[in-house]
């Protein structure tokens, strides 16, 4: 079994790499790689540690893990308001999802280092002219032009640093007091006022608010207790080029273990999952937690040995399962796999995304998902737990706190008229923020009675 001989940071290369760019010039790629590896790690070894504790935590049914994020970042939009407001929405969408469960949200943002998209076809053929598909901002542009299609190595470097410049916007604002529990509380209060979707959780926000007044007649200072005054936030993206990935890898002194420090976890998509191939090989020998993206297709004795592979130790929390189904396959692709994993004894967090089974074309082409097959695949990710006895852990969305028209129907019913207005992701359809809401709303809901159905102690 090749997957058994030994780790090296470079062992990748002998495998076959899926979904690799074309690079024109190796040479130039090799010097990025070589000035990458003299920079500044990103996150830190403790950290990511810290990120996989607390998803051990949500393995035992403790915790909640909230993943959410731009399709693609773009080197085009890392203003400070869009980082704010993708920001605000997460941690709406957390309190909203921390009051249901009963237990804490981790959050984890598809951000600073988002940029590499795996592609359905290499290429793109418009009017007999075919280019290397768009690939994201790290390896080229999406105009339809020969030299936006280039892959470009100093891409990487760019990457990098505008990973650096959100991650430290992202660190000001979740210790600097904009992240404060009374804060988010406001801004969910104010959803619930002004929006049509919003009415319905009145309920829930009145109840966090008489929490709140509890709290304080207990002599808890709001504004003053540091629990309450900002929140943990881990960033992940997919680990797709792998050449970036390496050269930001590092051996942590503490433990002598080697870190992935371009983000605290890394994914693998659904079309790079390869037990042979170059991205399991790599990121079996980094100590971050690691997601991998599970499709209809995956049964369970592939998930087994995808298991045995990433998480040869059973070691809780370094393994998230993101099951990515499409609502018409969900109820019958994921019981037989969870049960695989239950029945093993396996300590694996199961997340649910329901954007990328559930992605199709309006009928003037663009690409959008509808707000109804996304709860829908939601739901039926619950009622799979529940009737297993399994933990629900955790929500992987796309979404931006930009009011964008790019996914269908919601409380506001965007209609596939409406999709032009203002539809500006570089690849995916994202939920906008009132749609992101509602959506945590809803699953607040279903979080709800599953603690109470389940008794969630006996989790
Ligand atoms: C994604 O998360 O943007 C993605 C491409 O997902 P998947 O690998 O599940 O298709
Ligand atoms: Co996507």
């Amino acid at each position: 079994m090749p997957t058994s001989s030994a780790w090296s940071l470079e062992s990748w290369r002998t495998r076959s790499v899926a979904q690799s760019p074309v690079w024109p010039d190796d040479e130039h790629l090799a010097r990025v790689e070589r000035e990458l590896a003299t920079k500044p790690p990103l996150v830190f070894a403790g950290e990511a540690r810290r990120l996989q504790e607390h998803l051990a935590l949500v393995t035992q049914g403790k915790a909640f893990l909230l993943q959410a994020g731009d399709c693609a970042e773009s080197f085009d939009e890392g203003s400070a308001d869009s980082i704010r407001d993708k920001l605000k929405v997460i941690l709406q969408m957390a309190v909203a999802l921390t009051y249901a469960s009963g237990v804490p949200v981790i959050k984890v943002g598809r951000i600073a280092g988002q940029f590499a998209k795996p592609r359905s076809a290499p290429v793109e053929i418009h009017d007999g002219v075919s280019l290397e598909a768009f690939r994201g901002h790290i390896v080229n542009s999406e105009e339809f032009t020969p030299e936006a299609r280039r892959p470009d190595p100093e891409r990487l470097l760019t990457a990098y640093h505008q990973s650096v410049a959100t991650l430290n916007l992202l660190r000001a604002f979740t210790t600097g007091g904009f992240a404060a529990l009374s804060r988010v509380h406001a801004w969910n209060q104010e959803f619930v006022a002004n929006s049509l979707e919003g009415k319905r959780y009145a309920m829930i926000a009145d109840e966090i608010e008489r929490a709140l007044q509890f709290m304080k007649a207990c002599g808890i200072d709001l504004h003053d207790d540091s629990a309450l005054q900002g929140v943990d936030f881990y960033t992940s993206h997919e680990a797709l080029i792998l050449p970036y990935e390496q050269a930001l890898t590092r051996r942590d002194s503490l433990t002598g273990d080697f870190y992935d420090c371009s983000a605290h976890m890394l994914w693998i998509g659904d079309r790079t999952r390869d037990l042979e191939g170059a991205h399991v090989e790599f990121l079996r020998g980094v100590a971050n937690p690691v997601g991998v993206k599970v499709g209809p297709r995956v049964d369970a004795d592939e998930l087994r040995r995808l298991a045995d592979v990433l998480n040869p130790l059973n070691t809780p929390g370094r393994l998230t399962l993101i099951a990515r189904m499409g609502q018409n396959r969900v109820a019958e692709s994921l019981p037989p796999l969870v049960e695989a994993m239950r029945d093993d004894g396996r300590d694996v967090v199961w997340a649910c995304d329901p954007m990328h089974g559930n992605t199709f074309l309006a009928s003037r082409g663009q690409k959008t998902r509808h707000f109804d097959d996304i709860m829908s695949e939601v739901s039926q990710f619950f009622a799979v737990h529940q009737a297993l006895g399994t933990w629900p852990g955790g929500l992987h969305v796309e979404l931006t706190g930009d009011n964008v028209t790019e996914c269908l129907g919601g409380g506001s019913r965007l209609a596939e008229d409406d999709l032009d207005l203002n539809y500006t992701s570089i690849c995916d359809p994202r939920l906008n923020a009132t749609q992101s809401l509602d959506l945590a709303f809803h699953v607040a809901e279903f979080l709800r009675d599953y603690a109470s159905d389940s008794g969630a102690t006996s989790l």
